[in-house]
């Protein structure tokens, strides 16, 4: 899975060309006249899924890793999403992530239909959408804490200086602006999912989609970890982690149980009544 995610990610840069496409501002009279009319906006949450499925194929054999989820989830949201070895955790993370194509059944993302997006298109949405963190940081151990977090960015073409200017904010958000110039080799492992997080931070991602992010700490560095991932998620952004681990899948604000390819529980289901 990991190292699945690690090429994923590796390529990004290679096929992410396309700049994002901003909406054209109203003009004065549309604008005058929107606002007095307050025409209600209806808004699409982040992510839904609809009847999602996905079938592995191998020779003869066939898989049934998700077999049919519906699942919403809002701007904003600290969510977590658990389950029992095999129930499929990894494979709906790929598909949220953009990393693969569900076999079946309709995926929006900020709306875009993901379902319709050629797969040699994947690399470009998530480029523009998503920041991953990995259970094993993927940080590269020739650059230093600032370069591993300019990264992204250098891919997308931001002029240095800005890379600079963002990078240095980034790690200000998690607390390392001091370890700006260690390599990863010189920082604890807490340390360096700091620094995956501010990669992931950096090109202000829609989603922030976590993979077993205190899978490689102890339980106290891991606890740490999950702080600023509440801090970012308390900043304002959607935060969606995958967890075998019922004690880390609590302190997101909702969790999400999958058993065998389908959803088994919703803390939403409950919450909401
Ligand atoms: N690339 C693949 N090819 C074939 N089968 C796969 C593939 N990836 C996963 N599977 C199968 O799909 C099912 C779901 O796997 P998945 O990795 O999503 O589970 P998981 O919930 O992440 O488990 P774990 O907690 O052990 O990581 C399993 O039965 C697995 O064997
Ligand atoms: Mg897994």
């Amino acid at each position: 899975m990991v190292i699945r995610l690690q090429t994923a990610y590796a390529l990004d840069p290679m096929l992410n060309h396309v700049t994002s496409h901003q909406p054209r501002p109203l003009p004065p009279n549309l604008l005058e006249k929107r606002n007095r009319v307050r025409v209600p906006q209806i808004q699409q949450p982040l992510i839904q899924v609809k009847g999602l499925q996905k079938t592995y194929t191998t020779g003869a054999t066939e898989v049934r890793a998700l077999r049919g989820i519906d699942l919403a989830i809002e701007r904003g949201e600290f969510v977590a999403i658990m389950g029992p070895s095999g129930s499929g955790k990894t494979t709906m993370m790929e598909v949220l992530g953009c990393l693969s194509r569900p076999t079946a059944g309709d995926y929006w993302l900020n709306g875009r239909a993901v379902h319709e997006i050629p797969a040699a298109d994947l690399a470009v949405v998530r480029g523009e959408q998503i920041g991953f963190v990995f259970q094993s940081f993927n940080l590269l151990p020739r650059l230093d804490a600032m370069e591993n977090v300019e990264l992204p960015l250098g891919y997308r073409g931001v002029p240095r200086n800005e890379r600079r200017a963002r990078a240095r904010d980034a790690l200000r958000r998690v607390g390392l602006e001091a370890r700006a110039h260690h390599r990863p080799a010189q920082m604890s492992g807490g340390e360096r999912q700091r620094v995956a997080i501010a990669r992931a931070l950096v090109n202000r991602p829609s989603l922030v989609l976590a993979d077993e992010p205190t899978g490689n700490l102890d339980s106290a560095t891991g606890h740490e970890i999950m702080e600023l991932l509440r801090k970012v998620h308390s900043e304002g952004n959607t935060v969606v982690i995958v967890t075998h681990d019922p004690a880390i899948g609590q302190q997101a604000e909702r969790r999400v149980t999958i058993h065998d390819g389908l959803l088994a529980a919703d803390s939403a289901w409950t919450a909401r009544g």
